[in-house]
C-alpha cells in the first residue's frame, strides 16, 4: 500500500477499506505520509463526504496511532466533550461533580480555539497548576481525585494532531467526516466507558444554525457508538454565555461560587445537571436525565463535589487551600470599566463570537498560536437575555490590562447587546438529545 494509489482512489471518488485508512493513519503518525499527501487526503474528504464505515475506521485508527488508556477503577470511566461556546466553564464543574458521584473522569481537554475560550487556559489560571502532565500522574490523579483535566499528550492520538495542522492550514477544517474523527480518536484514547457530548448551537457557538448543529451530533454519535464507546449527545443553547463572564480566571471565579455557595440555580448548575445527568444515564447509574441531574445537582449544593476539586487542584500543582482561599489566589486587572446600555427595555439578543473575540483582543486568548494568555482580563457581569436594563446601567464589566485595550473593548461590545422593549423568548438550556 501507499499514499499515492489511495489518493488516487480518492480522486476517482472511490471508498476507502479500514485497512487503507489504518494505513494513512499510521503515515501520518510515523511521517511516511508527506504534508503535501496529508493535505490532499484532507481535501478529498471535504469535497466528498465518506461513509459511515469510513468515518468509524478513521476515528479507530486515528485513535490507534498513539496511546489508548485502560483503567482497573471502582467505577465506570465517563467523559463529556462540547463542541466549544463562549462562558462554557461547565466541565471544571461537572468533572469534580461526576468523581463525587463515584465515576470518575480523564478529560483529555484544549485550549481556546477561535472566538472560544478552552478549559485548560481556564484552569491555568489557578496559580502554580498546570495541565501538561504525563500519564502516570494522570492515571494517578484520575484515580485518587476521581477526575484530572490534562492537555493530550504527544502520545494521544498522533495521527490527529498531524492531520489537524495541515487542515489548519489548508482549509480544510470544515468536514465533519474529519471533525468527528479527530475530536472522538483524542477522546477515546482516554478509554471511556460512555462519552457525553454537548453540541452547541447559538451566537456564541460554531454552529450557528439547528440543522447543522443536528447533522453534527448525529455523526458524532453514530462514529462514537460504532466506535465502540456507548455516547449520546444533548444539543443546548449558546445565544448567552453559560455564566455572565467570559475570560480565564473570571470564569473559574464563577464555577468556583457555584462549587462553595451551595445554591445550584442559574444556568451553569442546569446545564452541568443536564449532562451530568445524561452521563450518569449512559453509565446505568440512573433511569433518566432528570433522575440524574438530580444527583449532580446534590454533590454540588453538598460541597462534595468542591472537595473533588480541591484535590484534583492541590495534584495538579495548585495551592492546597484553593477551595477555601480562591478569591485571594486569582489574580485580578488593572483596569475595570463598563459597557452602558444605550437605551431602556429588555436583553433581547448577545452576539456571543463578539463577546468571545473582544476577550481574545483583551489577551484573554491567542491571537497566533504560542501567544500569552493573561488570565485576568475578559468580561464579568453580563446581563443575561430577558433582563430588564436601564439606560445608561452597565450590560457587562470589562477587565482590562489598559485604559486603551477597555476603550477598543468597550467600542466593539457596544455592538454586541441588542436591547429591545418587548420581553424576549428566552431559549430552553437543552433544545434535544440525540441518541
Ligand atoms: N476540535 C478538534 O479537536 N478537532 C476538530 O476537527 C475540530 C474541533
Amino acid at each position: 500500500m501507499d499514499a499515492r494509489a489511495i489518493l488516487s482512489r480518492l480522486r476517482r471518488g472511490e471508498h476507502l477499506t479500514p485497512a487503507e485508512i489504518g494505513w494513512f493513519a499510521d503515515g501520518l503518525a510515523s511521517d511516511a505520509v508527506s504534508d503535501a499527501q496529508a493535505g490532499a487526503f484532507a481535501m478529498a474528504m471535504c469535497l466528498s463526504p465518506r461513509t459511515e464505515e469510513e468515518r468509524i475506521a478513521l476515528t479507530l485508527a486515528m485513535r490507534d496511532s498513539g496511546t489508548v488508556l485502560d483503567w482497573d477503577l471502582p467505577g465506570p470511566v465517563l467523559d463529556k466533550h462540547s463542541t466549544g461556546g463562549v462562558g462554557d466553564c461547565v466541565s471544571l464543574l461537572l468533572a469534580p461533580a461526576m468523581a463525587a458521584l463515584g465515576t470518575f473522569v480523564p478529560m483529555v481537554s484544549g485550549r481556546g480555539l477561535g472566538h472560544t475560550g478552552g478549559t485548560l487556559d481556564k484552569l491555568e489560571s489557578i496559580p502554580g497548576l498546570s495541565t501538561e502532565i504525563d500519564e502516570d500522574r494522570f492515571r494517578a490523579i484520575t484515580a485518587e481525585a476521581g477526575c484530572a483535566i490534562v492537555a493530550a499528550s504527544e502520545h494521544t492520538a498522533p495521527a490527529d494532531r498531524r492531520l489537524y495542522a495541515v487542515r489548519d492550514v489548508t482549509s480544510t477544517v470544515e468536514s465533519i467526516d474529519l471533525i468527528c474523527a479527530s475530536i472522538l480518536s483524542k477522546k477515546l484514547a482516554a478509554g471511556l466507558d460512555a462519552l457525553v457530548l454537548d453540541v452547541k448551537v447559538g451566537s456564541g457557538a460554531f454552529m450557528k444554525t439547528m440543522e447543522d448543529a443536528v447533522d453534527l451530533a448525529e455523526a458524532l454519535v453514530d462514529t462514537a457508538n460504532g466506535a465502540g464507546c456507548p455516547s449520546s449527545a444533548l444539543i443546548t443553547d449558546m445565544n448567552q454565555p453559560c455564566v455572565p463572564a467570559v475570560g480565564n480566571a473570571l470564569e473559574v471565579m464563577e464555577v468556583m461560587e457555584a462549587l462553595t455557595c451551595g445554591d445550584t440555580g442559574g444556568l451553569l448548575c442546569d446545564l452541568t445537571g443536564d449532562l451530568g445527568g445524561e452521563m450518569l444515564r449512559l453509565a446505568g447509574m440512573a433511569d433518566t436525565r432528570a433522575e440524574g441531574a438530580e444527583m449532580v445537582l446534590q454533590v454540588i449544593a453538598s460541597g462534595a463535589a468542591a472537595e473533588r476539586f480541591g484535590r484534583m487542584v492541590s495534584a495538579m500543582g495548585g495551592p492546597g487551600d484553593f477551595v477555601d482561599r480562591w478569591r485571594d489566589r486569582l489574580g485580578s486587572a488593572r483596569v475595570i470599566q463598563a459597557v452602558p446600555a444605550p437605551e431602556a427595555g429588555y436583553l433581547s439578543a448577545i452576539d456571543g463570537e463578539m463577546l468571545g473575540n473582544a476577550v481574545v483582543r483583551l489577551g484573554g486568548g491567542r491571537m497566533r498560536s504560542g501567544d500569552r494568555i493573561d488570565p485576568s482580563v475578559g468580561l464579568s457581569d453580563i446581563a443575561l437575555l430577558g433582563d430588564p436594563v436601564d439606560a445608561g446601567a452597565p450590560l457587562a464589566i470589562i477587565h482590562a490590562d489598559s485604559d486603551k485595550a477597555a476603550e477598543h473593548a468597550a467600542d466593539v461590545l457596544s455592538r454586541a447587546f441588542t436591547v429591545s422593549p418587548d420581553v424576549p423568548d428566552l431559549p430552553p438550556t437543552v433544545y434535544r438529545s440525540v441518541g
